[in-house]
């Protein structure tokens, strides 16, 4: 995933393999370690916005796939990112979600981190004679800090520096000044009985928005496009439509949207999404941004998860406005959940042949093809048998 410079080819081929991912990927447990493996592990994650660490010693931690994370602020004002794991006997050194702390104290026997992750002193010193503390750090990770966003790589994969992965929306995403915004409200999370890769495949295509988004529909009407993943990154432009609005939310949000004064007119009235393979997506309206993402937590259950971010000053009617497009966006939600349970229950039932996609599905085939490069395991149609997974599939990656 490199050669970001190049022009993005965006066009859907005339003909073109319509099928999707096979039905037994969806269900497939030895199938999930590699994707935590291969993806989870190995792809930056977007964790937080660095508003959300404002202070010294504020912290946020989260779970990717049991692995856990601590961003902490130091005290040089430095965003950090490291294990959330005690190198005593592996408790989590900060229990919490979200707070502040003066030291990393371990809430088991009592280890003391500095907030650089070097290990102050075990408690009761003297009964580890020979420990050297400078063996016992904590486990930094790999973090990177890009327009306000802090994204973590738990191991080194495929992917270059989220700054140059997500070079082609650099210049329109710096409008927003998005380094600049605050929370807008916690940090939301959800699970969803469903496989992760079904939420990522309503999320991928905007064929469904006429039939399943009534709101959505009302505020772009057909003013709706989806590009497909080119080198890791996606993007879906939606604009308002020139319509009053049949409902009351989206009525009354084209009245009052009133753009910051640092966004130039061509991001007036719309909506834009920006996908980040393999699992999050970042969306910006005029005013405000969220992310939101997916995590596995076992083949049939998955954790969503998300923030809004909004302008630092806002008058009353961007807030109204704010209010009201979360409002919009949240019935679409509530809407996608219903839509990955019918997709994914199709994954199970024997009579379903796969996937037949529409040129205006291709986002989904694109999002594939990414998984099938990391993946190739995931071309073969018929489920392998139980304990080959893994060795097949890097019979078939060394073939590649
Ligand atoms: S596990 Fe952290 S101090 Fe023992
Ligand atoms: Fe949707």
């Amino acid at each position: 995933m490199n050669k970001l410079n190049v022009p993005r080819d965006i066009s859907v081929p005339k003909v073109w393999d319509r099928t999707g991912l096979p039905s037994w990927s969806y269900h497939n447990s030895e199938l999930l370690e590699i994707e935590k493996e291969s993806l989870f592990y190995s792809h930056w994650q977007l964790i937080c916005h660095q508003s959300d660490v404002s202070s010294i010693g504020e912290y946020i931690t989260f779970d990717i796939c049991k692995e856990r994370i601590l961003i902490l602020r130091d005290d040089k004002k430095v965003i950090r990112a490291f294990n959330n794991l005690c190198r005593h006997r592996g408790s989590r050194v900060v229990a919490d979600r979200k707070g502040k702390c003066s030291a990393i104290v371990c809430p088991f026997h009592g280890w003391v981190y500095n907030f650089d992750g070097s290990l102050r002193g075990p408690a009761k010193p003297s009964s580890f004679p020979k420990l050297d503390k400078n063996k016992f750090g904590l486990k930094r990770l790999d973090c990177e800090i890009w327009n306000g966003f802090v994204f973590v790589r738990l191991n080194k994969g495929p992917q270059p520096s989220v700054k140059e992965l997500m070079m082609p929306f650099e210049e329109e995403l710096s409008y927003y000044k998005i380094e600049e915004m605050v929370p807008a409200g916690d940090i939301w999370t959800q699970t969803s009985n469903v496989n992760w890769k079904s939420v990522r495949d309503v999320d991928n295509e905007g064929y469904h928005v006429p039939m399943a988004h009534p709101s959505l529909q009302d505020l772009y009407g057909n003013n709706y496009f989806d590009e497909p993943f080119v080198n890791g990154t996606s993007k879906t432009h939606a604009k308002f439509s020139g319509k009053a609005g049949r409902y009351w939310s989206v009525r009354n949000y084209k009245n009052l949207s009133t753009p910051a004064k640092h966004l130039p007119k061509k991001l007036h009235k719309s909506w834009n999404y920006f996908g980040i393979f393999p699992n999050a997506v970042i969306a910006v309206t005029p005013e405000l941004v969220q992310f939101y993402q997916e995590f596995p937590i076992s083949t049939k259950l998955t954790l969503l998860r998300g923030a809004i971010y909004r302008h630092k000053k806002e008058n009353r009617k961007q807030k109204l406005a704010r209010y009201l497009s979360n409002r919009i966006d949240q019935h679409a939600i509530d809407e996608d959940v219903q839509l990955t349970i019918w997709s994914n229950e199709a994954m199970e039932a024997k009579s379903f042949e796969g996937f037949f996609l529409s040129d205006l599905e291709y986002g989904i085939k694109s999002h594939h093809d990414h998984l099938r490069k990391i993946i190739p395991i995931l071309s073969l149609n018929k489920e392998p048998d139980t304990n080959t997974v893994y060795n097949l599939n890097k019979e078939m990656k060394a073939k590649f």
